[in-house]
């Protein structure tokens, strides 16, 4: 069989994205280039691959089992690519990380800091909320992923590094700001509350704390992102719970304010993660190292005294 390796790679774009148009645009080709290349494996195995049906694009019975090899051939490669990597040493290299929307608070600044030290390393990021990041991990997309406690049912090693304390935020002109004792968890049942999106890791801690202490939320109203949350409870939408590390600046510029409320902070923590067997790049070993060594000791958050609550997430 007369196959490229270039007509594989594209085949496993186009069977992978199901489209033409986003392959070409992933591997930076024209569409007629792609169409050709794969007109051409097609030519070469003798069967058709692709079936296209208006704009939708399916994979034929051939082209199903071409794309298991596909993969498995490019699997291959970049294995090879990462030995021959760790060969080289440090001198260059390649990660992939994922990091949790939360973790993007601070992911830019440790990865600054390794920068400094491996200056030829290169990476990319990928930023989604929880259910992305355990998605990219089933599929082997990343190597390394930045995450609150992973489940326990996948096979994977997660080390924590890091605390991840979540809190109660309010505007600043809030009433239950000016409480002198602790606020009592039960007041918080009347108050609205700004939530992160379904898949958030976030909003499962909230959910479970609450449940945990009998507590249900009468008023919520859901936002995508902690910025919004944010933005949300500084116009006086509601109150909100997120991590510290996403409130530096709001802190700082008493654009919100944190509630002493009783059983607060929860106590999530921050954790490195990959498949259990995956073969690490050198540069994504190394920036795992420096995830246990350091981050800690790099990162400062903003004080919250009292005792902890642990997440059992
Ligand atoms: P999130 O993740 O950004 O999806 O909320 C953080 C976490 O798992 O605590």
């Amino acid at each position: 069989m007369n196959v490229t390796l270039r007509q594989l790679r594209i085949f496993e774009a186009v069977a992978r994205h199901l489209s033409f148009t986003r392959a070409s645009e992933e591997l930076h080709l024209t569409q007629p280039a792609v169409s050709m290349q794969i007109k051409q494996l097609e030519q070469a195995v003798g069967l058709p691959l692709l079936d296209q049906q208006g704009k939708k694009t399916y994979l034929t019975e051939a082209g199903e089992e071409m794309y298991r090899y596909a993969c498995a051939v490019t699997d291959k490669l970049e294995e090879a690519a990462q030995v021959f990597e760790e060969l080289k040493g440090m001198r260059r290299g390649h990660m992939s990380i994922a990091v949790a929307s939360t973790a993007n608070y601070f992911a830019p600044r440790l990865l600054a800091t390794f920068f400094q030290r491996y200056p030829d390393v290169t990476v990319s990021l990928d930023v989604t909320n929880r259910e992305g990041l355990l998605r990219a991990l089933a599929e082997n997309e990343t190597d390394l992923v930045i995450m609150g406690k992973p489940p326990e049912d996948m096979d994977l090693v997660a080390e924590n590094f890091m605390d991840n304390p979540l809190v109660v935020i309010a505007p600043t002109n809030h009433p239950l700001t000016r409480k002198r004792s602790r606020i009592p968890f039960a007041a918080l049942a009347s108050e609205t509350f700004l939530i992160r999106e379904r898949g958030s890791g976030t909003r499962s801690a909230m959910e479970r704390h609450f449940a945990q202490h009998g507590l249900e939320l009468s008023s919520t109203m859901e936002m995508g992102t902690s910025e919004a949350i944010k933005q949300g409870v500084e116009a006086g939408l509601g109150l909100g719970l997120l991590s510290l590390h996403t409130l530096e600046m709001e802190l700082a510029l008493k654009r919100v304010a944190i509630l002493d409320v009783e059983t607060f902070p929860i106590m999530r923590h921050w954790y490195v993660v990959h498949r259990r067997g995956k073969r690490l790049s050198t540069a994504a070993q190394a920036f795992k190292h420096f995830l246990l060594k350091e981050a800690r000791n790099l990162l400062s958050l903003p004080e919250v005294s009292r005792p902890r609550h642990k997440d059992a997430g």
